[in-house]
């Protein structure tokens, strides 16, 4: 791989955010195949690059928008289907998750029957006011303890008010389709998943015996992406999730998940160049070409943990790898086991950084960010 990278790096320049599709499709199958009977929705947010959408999509999954501009890259893989098939695939394989939709996006997405998230009665009255097509999904506030990105202080109702959440949603003539939740993103305690399962499954029940007719439930994202060993594996969540499903709700309930970090961190790796070498306070500092307004942005908004490697051997001393900006905040790391023999023009690389990184990134001080190179594309 290293030899490839360094190819790579020759031919298309640096900073290169490679996207893996073959390791793309992979994780998107490892989750189908341990989660049989979910309906994977990836969460466009993670990384919303629309080949990686279309990898995705023609491997049969469904998605996961936050926006109206999420949705139209979404459209724009179906717009040739046929109206019936159109209409089918939106309501089936879109959901907006967002729990608070401005009334624009909800009056431009109500021609399409959108499926919904909402969490509070305010959302409800803007729902029916302006896109009164939508199928709701009521999203509950559960447990996100230890999770590297807390959900629950932002979203949820409380499950004490779901009763009358679901109720004035009948009420006002509009359907609540299911349920769901978000553990927090990176969820290594699994134990949030079981205590929202429980949670979930006694609305559910307890709305199913009101004669509320709810289908899905919506075990959200958090799945954990396999960073380093210490990551619980994935396969044993599957397990307790599975078992949960089928000790807690009826046979005929749908199951819907949002993975965004699970599909895509480890499908992508970056290469940087060094352009500044210094020694300040005692402590190499190696200045790239990449950092924290970019690729690296997962460090400030995703509480990221970032990895370097070095294609030059050396004596390794502890080094701070800083962004190419002129804001002392662009420090990407200041405790790097890095070789201190490296030289203007090395490279360093970065591994399972396809999550929330590019999708985060800005322009600051006229720099571009990485270029994005598709590998194992198009098969
Ligand atoms: C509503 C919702 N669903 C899914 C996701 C994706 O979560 P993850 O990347 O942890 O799978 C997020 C992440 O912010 C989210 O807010």
């Amino acid at each position: 791989m290293e030899e490839e990278f360094i190819k790579l790096a020759e031919q298309h320049g640096t900073p290169l955010f490679i996207i893996d599709h073959d390791k793309l499709r992979q994780n998107y199958r490892v989750f189908k195949e341990n989660l049989p009977n979910v309906q994977a929705y990836y969460a466009v947010k993670a990384n919303s690059n629309q080949e990686i959408i279309k990898t995705l999509f023609n491997e049969g999954a469904s998605f996961d928008v936050a926006s109206y501009n999420e949705f139209i890259q979404i459209y724009n893989q179906i717009k040739g289907f046929k109206k019936a098939e159109k209409d089918f695939f939106i309501w089936d394989k879109i959901i907006f998750s967002n729990t608070i939709k401005d009334r624009q996006t909800l009056g431009k997405i109500k021609r399409y029957k959108p499926l919904v998230t909402y969490d509070n009665a305010e959302e409800v009255d803007k729902i029916k006011e302006h896109c009164s097509t939508a199928g709701l999904v009521l999203r509950l506030k559960v447990p996100d303890i230890g999770s590297q990105i807390e959900m629950s202080s932002k979203f949820g109702a409380e499950p004490a008010d779901a009763a009358s959440l679901i109720q004035r949603v009948f009420d006002n003539g509009l359907a609540v389709e299911g349920l769901s939740f978000h553990v927090g993103s990176q969820c290594t305690n699994f134990d949030n998943y079981t205590a929202a399962l429980q949670i979930t499954s006694e609305i559910f029940n307890e709305a199913r015996k009101k004669g509320y007719e709810l289908k899905i439930i919506d075990i959200g994202g958090g799945f954990p992406a396999a960073y380093d060993s210490a990551v619980p594996r994935f396969e044993k969540l599957a397990k307790i999730i599975n078992s949960e499903i089928k000790r807690l709700f009826p046979e005929d309930v749908e199951v819907i998940a949002e993975p965004g970090r699970f599909m895509i961190a480890t499908a992508a790796s970056l290469i940087s160049e060094i352009i500044g070498k210094a020694r300040r306070d005692g402590k190499i500092f190696y200045h790239i070409n990449d950092g924290v307004y970019h690729t690296f942005s997962g460090i400030v908004f995703d509480h990221w943990i970032p990895n370097f490697r070095a294609f030059r051997e050396g004596e390794i001393e502890v080094c701070a790898v800083v962004g190419p900006t002129c804001d002392s905040f662009d420090k990407i790391s200041v405790s790097e086991q890095l070789p201190n023999n490296l030289k203007l023009g090395d490279l360093l690389y970065t591994e399972n950084i396809g999550a929330y990184s590019i999708a985060a990134a800005t322009r600051f001080n006229g720099f571009e960010g990485a270029k994005i190179l598709h590998i194992n594309n198009g098969k």
